[in-house]
């Protein structure tokens, strides 16, 4: 079988304290069958870019660089989350362009496909991940690459009139074309980046899901909707009852409801929204106050954007309004805390929660209300409130599903939630469920790597 190899921009190397959403997600998948993993070591180096650092563990070889100052400035808190996030979570007026942060983008692209090229072999599997590292694909081929190349995009894929406001974006968009399969979270990303491809990138539609571009290269493109290891955090919340951690949030509700939403802090994900969703619930849903405490854990995601900085302030202004307008002398509204707490400890949180609140104006799929629903007790489980606008919408089809830029829809939502029946509750999660179960993560990246597998288009006919 060959070896797989996986590249992203963060890598879940042992030890480290806080890897991403996506690093969690794709550690199961190089302990299966092992291989390497490749990317940004997380660190900066106050010189230069390029210093190489491998181990192996767990019969996984992770080889990973520093960055310097600079490029780290102008690739990731630059051109990757300054300019391409927001265009991908349809947030055009927050994209900073500047031809400065897209060369560094270029370069860090430049040196992850020199530095990786070498160590490839003819048969390996590659599988490239996220906006971080859309042009590495081609670059590999131009290094004379040729075994199969996949990229999988983690966000949304934005309507193709929003793509086309990103200067350059036929350059970097073309550069899709150097894989062999291109997966996106749902078929509406896929639908969107078809357009784009016949409106903008001046290519073809073959069939569904079969594309050719300019210069007649052939792609397959498909939607593998991303999920959870469903078991293990069922079990893991299973556990927690008994941690500490869970015991003392439990008991300091003293017997009120709790609601929960967790979220990187970040614009994309309707937290301020949300909150003034709670204070209209707290204002028109007299009857329910004092029922309910709301937990927003929110820890500090790419703190040194602007942007960032600005929402923290926001939610700060907020959760002290809420709490000071609506706070009694023996109740708290909300908690709001920016700390983060491991995985076994949040599952708990979740299982104790009547309430999960995942509220993004835009989201590529959205794992939080997945393991939501994976963490719930099946003889009282809490019920989901979904955004429309997160991928997980798709399939959740027994969360109340609502619309994040409604105010007072979501804070009915939430009363909805608050007095829902046990059985309506059971009835709506078993359905969730039972798709988390037969859709986990290793359903998901066996889909993927399959399809790239026999990713070979000799056969389509145009
Ligand atoms: C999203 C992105 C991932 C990223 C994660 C955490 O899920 O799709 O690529 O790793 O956020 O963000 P960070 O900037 O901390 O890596």
């Amino acid at each position: 079988m060959s070896r797989l190899v996986i590249v992203s921009n963060r890598v879940a190397v042992p030890d480290e304290s806080r890897p991403g959403g996506l690093a969690v997600a794709l550690q199961a998948a190089l302990e299966e069958t092992g291989g390497l993993w490749f990317g940004w070591s997380g660190r900066i180096d106050p010189e230069e870019s390029g210093r190489v650092r491998t181990q192996t563990a767990r019969g996984i070889e992770y080889v990973t660089l520093d960055l310097s100052e600079q490029d780290h400035a102008h690739y990731y808190n630059g051109f990757a989350n300054r300019t391409l996030w927001p265009l991908l979570h349809f947030r055009v007026d927050l994209v900073d362009y500047s031809r400065e942060t897209y060369a560094g983008y270029l370069r860090v692209n430049q040196l992850f496909a020199d530095t990786l090229a070498p160590l490839l072999r003819e048969d390996d599997i590659v599988w490239i991940h996220d906006y971080h590292l859309i042009p590495l694909g081609l670059l590999l081929r131009e290094r004379g690459i040729k075994c199969k190349l996949g990229f999988f995009l983690h966000v949304p894929m934005p309507s193709s009139d929003l793509l086309a406001a990103l200067p350059n974006h036929a350059r970097l968009f073309e550069g899709l074309s150097s894989y062999d399969l291109v997966g996106f979270q749902t078929e509406r990303d896929l639908e969107r980046f078809q357009d784009y491809v016949r409106l903008y990138g001046r290519g073809r539609v073959l069939a569904y899901g079969v594309l050719e571009t300019e210069h007649s290269r052939r792609l397959r493109a498909g939607a593998f909707p991303i999920s959870i290891d469903t078991a293990r955090i069922a079990k893991l919340a299973a556990d927690a009852v008994g941690k500490a951690s869970v015991r003392r949030l439990s008991d300091s509700l003293s017997g009120r409801q709790l609601a929960i939403g967790v979220d990187r802090l970040d614009y994309s994900k309707g937290i301020p929204e949300r909150f003034r969703a709670y204070g209209d619930y707290l204002e028109r849903h007299r009857d329910q106050r004092g029922r309910l405490t709301y937990l927003q854990i929110a820890p500090v995601s790419r703190g040194e954007v602007v942007e960032y900085q600005t929402l923290r302030h926001e939610l700060e202004r907020l959760t002290g309004h809420i709490n000071g307008t609506y706070a009694d002398a023996d109740w708290t509204p909300m908690r709001y805390v920016n700390r983060n707490y491991p995985h076994a400890s949040l599952s708990g949180f979740f299982r104790l929660a009547r309430v999960g609140l995942v509220t993004p104006l835009r989201d590529g799929m959205n794992l939080v209300a997945k393991e939501f629903v994976a963490a719930q007790d099946p003889h009282n489980p809490g019920v989901l409130l979904l955004s429309a606008f997160a991928g997980a919408a798709r399939e959740l089809d027994g969360a109340l599903i609502v619309n994040p830029y409604d105010t007072q829809g979501v804070s009915d939502a939430l009363a909805t939630a608050v007095d829902m029946p046990l059985a309506e509750r059971q009835a709506r999660w078993n359905s969730m469920m039972q798709r988390l179960q037969s859709h986990d993560i290793t359903a998901w990246r066996r889909t993927f790597l399959n399809a790239l597998r026999d990713s070979d288009l000799d056969s389509v006919d145009s």
